[in-house]
């Protein structure tokens, strides 16, 4: 059970211990023993977090998300109602695949995936990208990028703001970003 400094609605289901301090779990979410969820979350109603799943702080969970063992979430990203993982790139009904025959999906800090976004596991989402609603993400996305479509693709590039990036590299509000350094840092971690 998570400790006192977690609130979980009285309709909400949460079997994990490892949720950090401030973070909020709404109705009819079910966040499942061995997830490990951290700091300031919001985790709406209807979302699931399976065991093995991880989320940073200050992360928000839109209604409907889910997420399996497998999937690793950075800090401060936001995950747009109804947003679906994967983990099992072939599934078949009548083979059962756990820990390492599972494939992972990795989401980087500030990333925001937004509604309806459905990302096929095996996948990095770079730091600050931009996944738009409704797309299908296939392959691994470059830190700031916007992402668009099924199957997604690259239109541009965006601020840590949320704004796009002009040729300048900077955003409307005047912020710069030093797109390449982080292009050739970020896929590459593990
Ligand atoms: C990405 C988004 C912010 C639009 O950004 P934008 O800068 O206004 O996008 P633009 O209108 O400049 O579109 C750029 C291109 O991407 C395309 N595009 C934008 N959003 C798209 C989407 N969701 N799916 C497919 N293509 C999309 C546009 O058609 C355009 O293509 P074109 O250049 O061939 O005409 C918006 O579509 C989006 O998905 N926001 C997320 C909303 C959300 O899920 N919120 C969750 C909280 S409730
Ligand atoms: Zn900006």
């Amino acid at each position: 059970m998570p400790d006192a400094a977690v609130f979980v609605h009285p309709h909400a289901l949460c079997e994990s211990d490892q949720v950090g301090a401030g973070t909020r779990i709404w109705a009819f979410a079910h966040v499942l023993a061995g997830a490990l969820v951290g700091a300031d979350c919001n985790i709406c109603d209807h979302v699931f977090v399976e065991g093995g799943a991880r989320v940073g702080d200050r992360v928000t969970v839109k209604n409907g998300v889910l997420l399996w063992e497998g999937v690793s979430v950075g800090d401060e990203v936001f995950l747009g109602p109804g947003v679906v993982f994967t983990n099992d790139l072939r599934p078949r009904a009548h083979i059962k695949r756990t820990g390492d025959e599972l494939v992972r999906t990795v989401v980087r800090d500030g990333a925001t995936l937004g509604a309806n976004a459905t990302v096929v596991c095996g996948v990095t989402i770079g730091a600050h990208a931009f996944v738009a609603a409704g797309s299908v993400v296939t392959g691994d996305v470059p830190a700031h990028a916007f992402v668009a479509g099924n199957p997604a693709t690259q239109r541009g590039w965006v601020c840590t703001c949320g704004e796009r990036i002009g040729p300048d590299l900077r955003c409307r509000a005047g912020h710069w970003t030093e797109i390449t350094k982080i292009r050739d840092t970020t896929l590459n971690r593990t």
